[in-house]
């Protein structure tokens, strides 16, 4: 159980050595919601993420009886860099092994931070156990990446900053992979505010602490992939899990269309680039299955920002589609001189701008005498869209709308 004095001692040890992050008011996602909703922005902490807070505490706690092996920690993303940049900054060597499989970037990201790389297992579960191994082999400390009491103090320092910014908080919601960041947000509230909720979000690809907090024991899962990597973990801890069950309200899951709606909302409505677990709050929030109380305070922590610029790419066509900030369709031409000039100038009465244009001539199974233009517009949204898909079946085009 967290105290008081374990809170201080946490935050005065990481005071001056991580970013104490804003939490800031959305007006836009506030209307939406019906509460006052604010979002705690771990993804502007060190190294992208708020890993680095439970790594700094831990290192720096048992700094004095880390041996010349350092420390090794398991990871395919941010507790890899978190733990990296706490041991350069405690002078510690750190070794991190990562699955054989992980990109590139991911790699490069941590051994900038000045850590040696292992490749070590097909998936997460079979590097930490090649990284308990190594550790042993080396007389070094593992650094687990969330079932560890200290880790769980260092995460709970965002519960405090979140009450002493707002210490009318009325419900947090979290995302949840192994449980070590619902489980320090939990204990600090627990402590400084008890009467404040706690939730927790998964993504419905990989749902362990949900099933397990339903069924009262730790269930594993085979998780299916997901843009929420960060939170793909297939059991919660040994630690975490009973504090989940004692301290938090529910485990609400969120599909990979709500979260990267989400995700695509923080970044147009206030610039916030979260990856795909730090998106997964307002997802549950917006998703409706959270009892939220009419005009009270609501925090997201959005936990993390390091998203591969590819999949980010991936997301927001992905997330434009949706919201009708783009439209895609064929339609089917005349094959004559002036019939594409015609369709452009109807787009640009329509006042949409052309992206993309494909004319397709030679295609199998098309008639000679006719072409197929393939078109990606902008638009204003569904309405926009609804009336250009009016306008050009009234102007006599078969309009097949694509995704
Ligand atoms: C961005 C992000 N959010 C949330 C989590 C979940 O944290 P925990 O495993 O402590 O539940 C992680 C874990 O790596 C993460 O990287």
């Amino acid at each position: 159980m967290i105290t008081p004095d374990d809170l201080r001692r946490a935050a005065a040890l990481l005071q001056g050595r991580i970013i104490r992050t804003p939490l800031v008011y959305s007006p836009g996602i506030s209307r939406m919601a019906g509460a006052h909703v604010y979002l705690k922005l771990e993804n502007l902490q060190k190294t992208g993420a708020f890993k680095v807070r439970g790594a700094t505490y831990k290192i720096l706690s048992n700094a004095g009886r880390v041996g010349p092996g350092g420390v090794v920690a398991a990871s395919a993303g941010n507790h890899a860099q978190g733990v990296a940049l706490a041991a350069r900054e405690a002078g510690i060597p750190a070794t991190i092994v990562m699955p054989e499989r992980v990109s590139l970037a991911k790699q490069a990201a941590t051994r900038e931070y000045g850590a040696e790389i292992v490749l070590s297992g097909e998936n997460l579960s079979e590097s930490l156990e090649a990284a308990v191994r190594l550790a042993e082999s080396r007389g070094a400390a593992f650094v687990h990446p969330f079932d560890d009491p200290e880790i769980i103090l260092g995460q709970a320092t965002i519960g405090q900053e979140i009450l002493e910014d707002l210490p009318e908080t009325d419900l947090v919601i979290v995302p949840v992979g192994g449980g070590g960041l619902i489980a320090g947000i939990a204990s600090a509230v627990r402590v400084l505010r008890p009467q404040t909720r706690v939730v927790g979000v998964q993504a419905a690809a990989c749902p362990s602490a949900a099933l397990s907090c339903r069924e009262g024991r730790r269930i594993p899962v085979d998780p299916e992939r997901t843009i929420a990597d960060g939170i793909a973990v297939s059991e919660v801890g040994g630690i975490t899990f009973p504090i989940m069950r004692d301290l938090v309200e529910e485990i609400v899951l969120v599909d990979e269309d709500q979260i990267i709606e989400a995700m695509v909302l923080l970044l147009e409505r206030k610039k916030v680039l979260a990856e795909g677990a730090g998106a997964a709050p307002l997802a549950a929030l917006l998703g409706g299955s959270i009892a939220v109380p009419e005009g009270g305070n609501v925090v997201l922590v959005v936990s993390g920002g390091n998203i591969d610029p590819l999949v980010l790419d991936r997301v927001l066509r992905q997330g434009f589609l949706w919201n009708g900030r783009i439209m895609r369709f064929s339609v089917c031409l005349e094959d004559e001189p002036g019939s594409l000039v015609g369709l452009l100038a109807l787009i640009t009465r329509l006042r949409a701008n052309v992206l993309d244009i494909h004319h397709a001539r030679h295609e199998r199974g098309m008639p000679i005498t006719a072409s197929r233009v393939d078109v990606e517009l902008e638009t204003r949204g569904h309405e926009h869209i609804a009336e250009i898909t009016a306008a050009l079946t009234a102007a006599g085009y078969q309009v097949q709308v694509r995704q």
